[in-house]
């Protein structure tokens, strides 16, 4: 059974605009990178063939399956140049000092934000509105409050706010409406009685390509791992650890998250960072083509002056 083979057996992932990731971080031989979503180790492992035996990679992830993917993987391909890290990329610095000296600074920092395929496709998590599973969208497995709690829990105008800022739904509030009442009747428990409520609102629709609970399934994920602040907290934490002449490359995959890089990239532009993309890059055709979900990705880099 060769890599592939292996990897999509257990881990399936096409990792978005690697070519586009390499450049960015205009990778040096012996240099030393951190990937703060490591998922299928995609990027990493070509990171660490590229760096070589001198370099070293810091990958971090939430995800236990993550992690003991990647370590298959590395295994496989023969490099010994990763440190496996399970944690939060907001806490990056700390990840790093357990490694590194507390000055040690970096070549590069790369995030690819969200989850991954083998994400969507676990049946013991609910990050995908297909089939009936667990109200349970965070990354790391549990998380404080739960996504069936966020649901079950929150008022009517906090559900609408999450659906309208996060998920930007347009029908937050009366979606928020129908789980409030509906959840008085009986806990709602499980992805497909969340789907259920929605589409009492918003019907299914063939002509559409977008599934009606897309947006509200967007916003609880983001709620759950509170995605846009850990974000914040994290790009703070790159700028820190990053040495002049570093690399900060970040794919976002909806306009909140790339709305974050921006501001954040902006407010910084000539003190700490010099932009090396002037507006986001885009996926080619060719890659839209043979992966979907890199459509929607944006790729945002610059250099710590
Ligand atoms: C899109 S995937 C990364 C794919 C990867 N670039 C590759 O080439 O296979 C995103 C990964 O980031 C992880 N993740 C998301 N938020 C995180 C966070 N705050 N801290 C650590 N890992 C996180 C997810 O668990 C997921 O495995």
């Amino acid at each position: 059974m060769d890599n592939l083979d292996k990897q999509s057996k257990k881990y399936f992932h096409i990792p978005v605009m690697l070519e586009e990731i390499i450049s960015n971080l205009d990778l040096k031989k012996g240099g030393y990178y951190i990937d703060c979503t490591l998922g299928g180790a995609g990027y990493t492992s070509l990171i660490a063939e590229k760096i070589g035996p001198e370099g070293k990679v810091l990958a971090i992830d939430l995800d236990d399956l993550a992690l003991e993917n990647a370590k298959d993987i590395l295994e496989s391909k023969g490099l010994s140049n990763v440190i496996l890290a399970k944690s939060n990329f907001k806490n990056l610095d700390q990840v790093s000092h357990k490694f590194f000296p507390r000055s040690f600074k970096f070549d590069g920092i790369v995030f690819d934000l969200g989850l991954s395929s083998a994400q969507l496709d676990d049946e013991s998590r609910g990050f995908s509105f297909k089939g009936t599973r667990p109200l349970n969208m965070a990354f790391s497995q549990t998380s404080e409050p739960s996504t069936e709690d966020i649901v079950n829990k929150y008022s009517v105008e906090d559900l609408a706010k999450i659906f309208s800022d996060y998920g930007e739904e347009r029908k937050a509030e009366q979606i928020a409406l129908n789980i409030v009442k509906k959840r008085k009747d009986k806990r709602i428990k499980t992805t497909n009685d969340l789907v259920k409520i929605i589409e009492e609102v918003k019907p299914f629709n063939f002509k559409s390509n977008i599934h009606p609970a897309t947006k509200v399934f967007q916003a609880l994920r983001i709620e759950t791992n509170s995605e846009y602040k850990v974000l914040e907290q994290a790009l703070e934490k790159a700028e820190e650890k990053l040495k002049t002449g570093g690399k900060l490359v970040v794919v976002s995959f909806h306009s909140g998250e790339d709305r974050i890089v921006k501001n954040f990239l902006r407010d910084r532009k000539n003190s700490s960072f010099k932009n090396i993309t002037k507006k986001p890059i885009e996926c080619s055709l060719e890659e839209a083509d043979r992966n979907p979900r890199a459509r929607s990705a944006k790729l945002r880099s610059a250099e710590k002056i």
